[in-house]
């Protein structure tokens, strides 16, 4: 059967509204991004969030209707990121759709933001299954096996930090503020990507991933070189342009690796996986997705990533996730719940 579906997310500090249709596929992704809000906190504040997803959810939710060129009269469902997420930011996602499939009489399905990531890659592009899906944002970093659609398992994921947190913290200590991904990517780049501090790739041999530790050790070489106080917690020589080129080359050079290492460790272990999918915030990283295609080349399978608006959080893939389900038949009811 073909729907329209209106996907809603807010688990953090995007709002967001796409509008996805069987014949034309996605037709309307909007956003309205917090990042600047929460930039002068160094990181994103939970009751600023849930503030401004209140004041901007029905204008998102109207401008992807008008960029679909659509009304709500030509919705059939309302797919809504139900966790996991900041449980404020969450409700009003929630609240919002749940109002709206009730008051405009449209079905409704709960969407696991992370199964939203998963196919992000898949929206766009067609990728056989199964595949190996490899999620990096600030708050998730796992490593999914992808049968089909809404059939996945996680075979690693991390004990600690995500991978997007690690360039956010270590951006924040040396001072290059919030989001770190983007500044780490392109002073690295600047100077072509040189490895100077080897910091530790990490020793565990399964398919589990650390990034504390990381964290921690770039603290401490930092400290070592007397450019770190660990009590006041300052970055004692913010003019030495040439230390925090240094610092985030060898973590991006770091990252890369780790990727690297057990992504190769994943195809060994799941070899009838025919393509690897690099999706979240981390997967803009262009020299990550980089060395990881070339990895996968090497091995004789595919390498996807989604476009930039697609990584970092968005209602594109929300869409996307409720499209397949509501063809799957399964649908939420006014019980969809932020919490199972
Ligand atoms: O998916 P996302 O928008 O939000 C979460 O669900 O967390 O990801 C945001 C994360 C941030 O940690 C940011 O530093 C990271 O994605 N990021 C990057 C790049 N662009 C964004 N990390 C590495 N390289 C980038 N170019
Ligand atoms: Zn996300």
């Amino acid at each position: 059967m073909d729907y329209t579906v209106l996907g809603i997310e807010t688990s953090c500090d995007e709002t967001a509204a796409a509008v996805y249709t069987t014949q034309q596929g996605l037709l309307s992704n909007e956003l309205y991004t917090q990042m600047d809000m929460h930039a002068v906190y160094g990181g994103v504040v939970p009751e600023v969030s849930s503030r401004l997803h209140m004041q901007k959810m029905k204008i998102i939710v109207q401008q992807a209707l008008d960029a679909a060129h659509k009304k709500m009269d030509d919705i059939d469902v309302i797919a809504v990121t139900h966790k996991p997420g900041l449980p404020g930011s969450l409700m009003i996602g929630v609240s919002f759709a749940k109002g709206l499939a009730l008051g405009a009489q449209k079905k409704l399905i709960g969407v696991n933001h992370l199964e939203g990531h998963v196919f992000s890659a898949c929206v766009d592009q067609d990728i056989s299954f199964p595949f190996l899906c490899m999620t990096a944002s600030g708050g998730h970093t796992s490593l999914y096996y992808v049968t089909d659609y809404g059939e996945y398992e996680c075979v690693g994921s991390t004990r600690d930090d995500a991978a997007g947190e690690a360039f956010d913290k270590i951006s924040k200590m040396i001072g290059l503020g919030y989001p770190g991904g983007p500044v780490i990517e392109k002073l690295a780049r600047s100077v072509n990507f040189i490895d100077y501090f080897s910091y530790p790739r990490g020793k565990n041999t399964d398919l589990s991933f650390s990034f504390s530790g990381l964290k921690t050790a770039v603290m401490y070489d930092l400290i070592k070189k007397g450019a770190y106080n660990l009590s006041t917690k300052t970055f004692l020589q913010p003019d030495n342009e040439e230390l925090k080129v240094q610092v985030a080359s060898s973590l991006q050079v770091c990252i890369a690796d780790i990727f690297e290492q057990k992504i190769a460790r994943a195809f060994l272990q799941y070899p009838d996986a025919k393509a690897l999918a690099f999706v979240g915030g981390v997967a803009c990283n262009r020299y990550i997705r980089d060395r990881l295609s070339k990895l996968a080349a090497a091995q004789n399978k595919q390498c996807f990533a989604p476009s930039p608006r697609l990584c970092t959080d968005n209602a594109g893939m929300i869409a996307f996730v409720g499209h397949y389900k509501a063809q799957q038949g399964h649908f939420s009811d006014q019980t969809l719940s932020i919490l199972r």
